[in-house]
This record gives structure tokens, C-alpha cells and sequence, in this order.
């Protein structure tokens, strides 16, 4: 398939190009994650990190890993300490039993047949922002309009209908509740005791309290309706834990969960797809013919989605080129010996996503966008993973594909962006992999 006029490259982050340190590790991480990923992960498929720290972009050992022998390896501890505060023990962070019971209880609830209903809240999210943008057409912040889509749809599939609680109140207390978990501690990244307080907790313990006790009261309010038919998200999560008992802490822990995980991951990837579009015009045409074919007017359903191919090969390629969850990691709880590299009990093994997406022993022109790429080809197991795999992949995965389809879908058909002479911000990993600044493009009503 053609890319854009001058085929662009789309911007790139910047990589560790020489060895980090531990003090300088923790110094780095705590601003930029990829900045500590050795520049040499984009060429190799395996790098052998200072310490005991091991960088894998060898599809087979990650499958190895992920769905193999190291499969029940626990997720690394600094991730742990990192969103702990804000997530506790929910499905993202447990382990062992409590974790199998919890996926077990939470699986059904994200199942394809779900997704039709969800999906009515995402198109009426989607119509609203394509209004918006029609009506105040001109420079746009994508990396503010994209959360803002997000938000307005975990308030409308978790948070809506509830009278005792204020739309208001909840949009200032997620708002509060992002900033927080936003805010990596570099204290956290260099794993001090916890007894030396970190200026995080310091500052904002509050919007946590405050966030859990809004989750606890809608929950315990939205259970005393008792509606027989699920209307939304919430619904569906209380029906799943009347059925298999769950106490009201670790369920006010998982709805915390899917909000964080939910909210930010999809947003990038939003931002990140509409910046492509906006570099590559001619393939932006191609996917509004494609979206005013199936669904010219009105509220996108789940099964207009499926009738887009294109559309979806564009969001895999946004998700290759600028995965939100960039880096993930596990701390190795046996030794193991994969192909010829050796791994010890206790070894840090680090998944960087970003570079296994961009390996240039694995892709062709990895830095190029050709969402052509992921059209009628299917890449060895492992190549490929902004959700992850094995029993700990993503368990939003087909939610949030369906969200953002709907949400571009909505827009792109009636809006057309392009680029401006604003300067295109670099990928910075904290929390997710995010613009590090404002991203300007221009919308216009077509
Ligand atoms: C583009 C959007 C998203 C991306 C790129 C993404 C990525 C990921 C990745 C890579 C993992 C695995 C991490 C690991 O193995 O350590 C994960 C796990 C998880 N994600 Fe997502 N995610 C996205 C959206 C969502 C949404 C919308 C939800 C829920 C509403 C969600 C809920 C979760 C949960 C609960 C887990 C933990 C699953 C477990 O450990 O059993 N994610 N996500």
C-alpha cells in the first residue's frame, strides 16, 4: 500500500545509547522509562542488561516466557510498588489462586457479546466529539481531546445514571486520580524501604481515599437498584460478583483497575492513530471511504467495526509503532535456560515492547508506517504483543480495539486532520507510553 506524499517517518523515541547505571537507572526511569532500554534492543533480539536484568525481543523466548515455562512467573515487583497504592490487590497486580479466581469471575464480562452493548455508549461518545470538532474546527490538542473521549466513556459505561453521585464529582476525582497515578516516584523505581515516605503519597494520598470511597458508593447504590437487564459496564461487573462472591474491597480494587487500565492505554493509542492519519492524508481518505461505506451517519455499532478492515489495520500499526504498554516485566521465580540464554532464579526479565515492535531483525522498515502490514498476514507468536500474552494478557484487549474503533470511526468520517508546523513530541513511558507534549494537529469538517 502507498504511505503518505514524502513517506514520513513517524517520530521515534530516543533509547539509552550507552550502558545505565543503577543510580542513573532510577534517575531515568523515574522521567522516561525508554530512556534505560539499550538503543541495541531495536538491532538484537536478545541484550543482556546491567545487573540481572535481561532485555527479550526474541519472539520465541518471550512466548517461552509468557506462555511456556515462565508463564506463573509473578509480575516484577517494582510494578507492584509502582501502581500498587492505586490499583491494591485487583485482577492487574494478584497472584496465584486469587488471581485465577478473580480472571475467572471477570472473563465473561469482557466476551465478545458484551461488546455490542458497550459499544452503544462508545458511538454516542464518538457522535459528541465529532460535533465538537465540527463546531470548533481549526488547531487541536490531541492529547487532550483523546482522554477526554476516554474519561466521558468510563463515565458513561461505569459511572452514569447515579444520583447521589455528581458528574462533576467524578470527572475532579478521576481527574485528581490520573494525576496521581501519572506520577511515577522515583523512590518506588529504586525500591527504598517503604518507611522512607515518597513525596507521591506525601502530596496526594487523598484523591485515592476520595477515589475509592466514589467507586464504593456507586457501587453499593447502583446494587440496590437491582435492574434485571445490564445496561452497562457496571452492571455487568455486579452481576458477575453476585454470582461469584467477591468482598466489596476487592471489587471497589478491580473496578479501580479497569478504570486505570483502561483509561489511559486507549487514549495514546488514539492520539498516536490520529497523528498518523494526519501524516499519512492519502490513507486517511482511504479509511473515511472505507467508514462512510459502511456506516455513513449515526451511532457506529460493534458490527459496523467488524466491516472495516482497514480502519483495524491502521489501529494495529498505531499499537506496533507506539504500543501503550511499551515496557512490561516479570521477576523470575526459577532458573530456567531458553534457546542458549541462561536465566537465574530471581533475574529481572524486561519485555521491551517498544523495541520488539520496531526490531529491525523482525520488521520490515520498522520505522515506517504501512498499516498494509497487518492486512491477510499473521507474524510468528511473539512478534507482536502490545497486549501481551499467556494466562496475564490483556483482558481488555477486544474491549479497547472496539473503543477506539468506534471512537475513530465516529470522528474521522465527518473530520479530516492534518499536520501543523508545530513540532511533533517524542514518546515518554511513565504510567503508559504517552506525547510527551502537546500534540497540535488541525481538524476540519468534511
Ligand atoms: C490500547 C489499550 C490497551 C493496551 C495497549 C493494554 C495493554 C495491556 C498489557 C500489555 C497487559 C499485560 C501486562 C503484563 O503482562 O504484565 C495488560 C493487562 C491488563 N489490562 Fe490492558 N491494555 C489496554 C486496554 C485495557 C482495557 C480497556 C482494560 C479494561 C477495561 C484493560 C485491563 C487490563 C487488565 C485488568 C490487565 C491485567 C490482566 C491480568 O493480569 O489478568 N486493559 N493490558
Amino acid at each position: 500500500m502507498k504511505s503518505g506524499p514524502d513517506d514520513a517517518i513517524p517520530i521515534a523515541a530516543k533509547l539509552a545509547t550507552k550502558p545505565v547505571g543503577l543510580l542513573e537507572f532510577a534517575k531515568l526511569a523515574g522521567r522516561n522509562m525508554l530512556e534505560v532500554i539499550p538503543v541495541e534492543t531495536l538491532q538484537n533480539t536478545y541484550v543482556r542488561g546491567p545487573l540481572n536484568i535481561h532485555y527479550f525481543c526474541d519472539p520465541e523466548i518471550i512466548t517461552e516466557l509468557l506462555v511456556g515455562a515462565g508463564r506463573a512467573f509473578p509480575k516484577a515487583k517494582f510494578t507492584k510498588d509502582i501502581i500498587g497504592s492505586a490499583v491494591g490487590n485487583g485482577l492487574i497486580l494478584s497472584e496465584g489462586e486469587k488471581w485465577r479466581k478473580q480472571r475467572h469471575r471477570y472473563s465473561p464480562l469482557f466476551a465478545a457479546r458484551n461488546l455490542p452493548l458497550l459499544s452503544r455508549h462508545f458511538a454516542a461518545t464518538g457522535l459528541d466529539v465529532a460535533a465538537s470538532l465540527a463546531e470548533n474546527e481549526g488547531r487541536i490538542d490531541v492529547t487532550q481531546m483523546a482522554p477526554a473521549s476516554t474519561l466521558t466513556n468510563i463515565s458513561r459505561v461505569i459511572f452514569s445514571g447515579n444520583e447521589e453521585v455528581t458528574a462533576e464529582e467524578i470527572r475532579l476525582g478521576l481527574k485528581n486520580y490520573f494525576e496521581y497515578i501519572s506520577n511515577i516516584s522515583l523512590f518506588d523505581l529504586m525500591q527504598l524501604p517503604k518507611w522512607i515516605p515518597r513525596r507521591k503519597w506525601l502530596l496526594s494520598k487523598r484523591p485515592v481515599t476520595d477515589m475509592r470511597a466514589l467507586a464504593r458508593q456507586v457501587i453499593e447504590s447502583r446494587r440496590s437498584e437491582s435492574r434485571v437487564t445490564p445496561e452497562d459496564f457496571l452492571d455487568l461487573m455486579i452481576a458477575a460478583v453476585e454470582e461469584d462472591y467477591e468482598d466489596i474491597d476487592t471489587t471497589v480494587d478491580n473496578l479501580l483497575t479497569f478504570v486505570v487500565a483502561g483509561h489511559e492505554t486507549s487514549a495514546n493509542a488514539l492520539a498516536w492513530g490520529y497523528y498518523l492519519l494526519a501524516l499519512y492524508p492519502e490513507i486517511q481518505t482511504l479509511i473515511r471511504e472505507e467508514i462512510r461505506e459502511v456506516c455513513p451517519e449515526g451511532p457506529v455499532t460493534f458490527d459496523d467495526v467488524q466491516k472495516m478492515p482497514l480502519l483495524r489495520a491502521h489501529i494495529k500499526e498505531t499499537l506496533r509503532l507506539y504500543p501503550s504498554a511499551a515496557f512490561f516485566a516479570r521477576d523470575a521465580a526459577d532458573a530456567l535456560v531458553i534457546k542458549d540464554v541462561t536465566i537465574k532464579k530471581g533475574d529481572a526479565l524486561f519485555f521491551p515492547v517498544y523495541s520488539l515492535h520496531r526490531n529491525e531483525k523482525l520488521w520490515d522498515e520498522p520505522n515506517h508506517y504501512r498499516p498494509g502490514r497487518f492486512l491477510n498476514i499473521t507474524y510468528p507468536r511473539g512478534q507482536y504483543i502490545p497486549f501481551g500474552d499467556g494466562p496475564r494478557i490483556c483482558i481488555g484487549a477486544q474491549y479497547a480495539e472496539t473503543e477506539i474503533m468506534v471512537l475513530i470511526a465516529s470522528v474521522i468520517r465527518q473530520i479530516e486532520f492534518s499536520m501543523t508546523d508545530v513540532p511533533i513530541p517524542r514518546p515518554v513511558l511513565t504510567f503508559t507510553m504517552r506525547p510527551e507534549g502537546p500534540l497540535i494537529l488541525n481538524a476540519r469538517a468534511i
